[in-house]
């Protein structure tokens, strides 16, 4: 054999070694616990065939504790490259935990933090798969080094291009903060795992017992922490939700979200979408789904803080984040959690130049004591934070309540919109009629031979005067009043019209 061929050869050899990642053993144990290993994530779930470029599959840990110079760790525990999703580029990296449990060292995070520097520099989005036993333990202070490069390079990309997390597996301690400072965090039932203590640490000092699935798992993170935005059943469904993530995104903030085919709604709307009693609940999903094309609706934290729905469509081929009261849930309120939920979605929108519609209907702040403890001041100012500092396009529509702060909150013009329309069953009011009457006529009502029937024309005295959208439209705070049908064409139209937005980085996004 030539020497070239003997290199080639012992390339070969030295490649197929490597990406064997730990052993069979150790893939057959991820196997049996319904996971697939870290390569075929990245090659055969994420990427477009054939397109991933592996880079430092050599890279070698130089740790020499604990017998760790006779170990040798394919890859040091993570695969890292470049591919494509869609056709577009995308930086990624997978932590393998069949290669000592995916755990952090040096080597390690430093191929993560040359891929990161690469999506910066480059200006494509970046994907990581996070499956790890979390910072090294034989590596001591080397491996928490590279948690805080990395948490560094999260947030001076924020902003710069999307993060994407999907947890694929434990993500303990301190670990969890890379994802929570990415844009979105997808997690799996059964196989996502993210907490600060585990619970053998929470048994020793605290006495309870809890389940890692109660203390972390994939339910946990959507429904109750918020920390995650994706769950999924499988990690071929929330890969599938990636890809389709993807496709309303920009590559960076520099350019503007990819314009697809104009596709009208499955079932557009009619003029009688909401209840005719105003105090009956509806989901505003299904009026979302009568307005954006194909009624495609990618709903961002679906399950947490539903009393909000958020989330990314198209209207007439461009992306637009949506923000809607959901009045089926809390009649809609503004809360502390569904503060925070909105005011992030707009600041990721704002930073990659996606005009926002706001859809309003809600009967304002959620009042008492739990809420003023938990802060629903400190957390409202960011809603009205996040709509005040937005530049992109600002379309509002109210359909029905807007009451007191959350009229001003939910992107009124007095916040900057652009453009705001109102159904006829608009209502713009400090508050309730019927709150309102019971406070400013309560003398009146207390000294009325008949008090219900004079709080009742009381009711229906505030009801007339402001129950409506034309005191709003004729002091030019509303710019249309429109029908429910039109509403689809009314925003067209805004849209082509509206002022396209300077691109380029505009802030992070900080986690709210
Ligand atoms: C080194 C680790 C490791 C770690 C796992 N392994 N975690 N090696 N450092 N942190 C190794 C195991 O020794 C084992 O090696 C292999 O990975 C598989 O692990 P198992 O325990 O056999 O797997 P499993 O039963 O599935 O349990 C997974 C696990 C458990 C729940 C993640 O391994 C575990 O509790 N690990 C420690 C978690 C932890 O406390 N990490 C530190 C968090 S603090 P062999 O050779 O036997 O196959 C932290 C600080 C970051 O991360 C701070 C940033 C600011």
């Amino acid at each position: 054999m030539s020497s070239i061929m003997k290199s080639v050869s012992d390339f070969l050899s030295r490649f197929s070694q490597k990406q064997k990642g730990g052993g069979e053993k150790a893939i057959e144990k991820q196997k049996k616990k319904g996971k697939h290993t870290a390569r075929e994530r990245v090659e055969d779930l994420l990427l477009d065939s054939g397109t991933f470029l592996e880079t430092d599959l050599f890279v070698e840990h130089s740790a020499r504790d604990f017998g760790m110079d006779r170990k040798e760790l394919a890859g040091d525990g993570v695969i890292t490259g470049f591919g494509k999703v869609n056709d577009s580029p995308v930086a990624v990296f997978a932590q393998d935990f069949t290669v000592a449990g995916g755990s952090l060292g040096r080597a390690h995070a430093a191929k993560i933090v040359k891929v990161m520097d690469a999506a910066g520099e480059s200006g494509i989005p970046l994907i990581g798969i996070n499956d790890s036993g979390g910072a090294r333990i034989q590596e001591g202070v080397e491996s928490l080094c590279g948690y805080g490069d990395i948490f560094f390079r999260n947030t001076r990309l924020s902003g710069v291009v999307p993060q994407i997390s999907i947890i694929l597996g434990p993500c303990a301690g301190g670990a969890v903060y890379s994802p929570a400072l990415t844009d979105f965090v997808f997690v799996v039932n059964r196989i996502s795992n993210m907490f600060i203590t585990g619970p053998q640490v929470i048994k020793t000092v605290l006495g309870e017992d809890v389940t890692q699935e109660e203390l972390g798992g994939a339910r946990t993170q959507t429904a109750i922490t918020g920390n995650a935005h994706f769950y999924s059943e499988s990690e071929v469904e929330a890969f599938a939700t990636v890809k389709k993530l993807l496709t309303f995104l920009p590559a960076n903030s520099s350019e503007k979200p990819p314009l697809h085919r104009s596709v009208p709604p499955l079932k557009p709307l009619s003029d009688d979408v909401i209840p005719d009693d105003r105090k009956q609940a509806y989901s505003v999903r299904d009026i979302i789904r009568g307005l954006v094309d194909s009624s495609d609706f990618l709903e961002v934290h679906e399950q947490w803080a539903r009393n909000i729905v958020v989330g990314l469509a198209r209207l007439g081929g461009r992306t637009i984040g949506i923000i809607a009261n959901q009045p089926k849930v809390l009649a809609g309120v503004l809360d502390v959690n569904a503060s925070d939920k909105a005011a992030r979605f707009i600041r990721f929108c704002d930073a990659f130049n996606i005009p926002l519609l706001t859809m309003v209907d809600t009967p304002g702040y959620l009042p008492g004591v739990d809420q003023e403890h938990a802060g629903v001041i400190r957390h409202g100012a960011k809603l009205l934070y996040a709509y005040s500092e937005a530049t992109v396009p600002k379309l509002t529509l109210i359909m029905r309540k807007a009451y007191g702060g959350a009229y001003i909150a939910m992107c009124s013009r007095h916040l900057g919109a652009d453009f705001v329309t109102s159904w006829p069953s608009g209502e713009i009011a400090v508050m309730g009629p019927e709150g309102a009457a019971n406070i400013i006529f309560r003398k009146d009502i207390a000294e009325a031979d008949d008090p219900d029937a004079c709080r009742q024309e009381k009711i229906d005295e505030y009801e007339d005067k402001f129950s409506n959208p034309y005191v709003a439209a004729s002091k030019g705070y509303i710019d249309t009043i429109i029908r429910s049908s039109q509403t689809r064409d009314t925003l067209l139209s805004v849209l082509e019209l509206a002022v396209p937005d300077k691109v380029g980085r505009k802030h992070g996004n900080i986690p709210l």
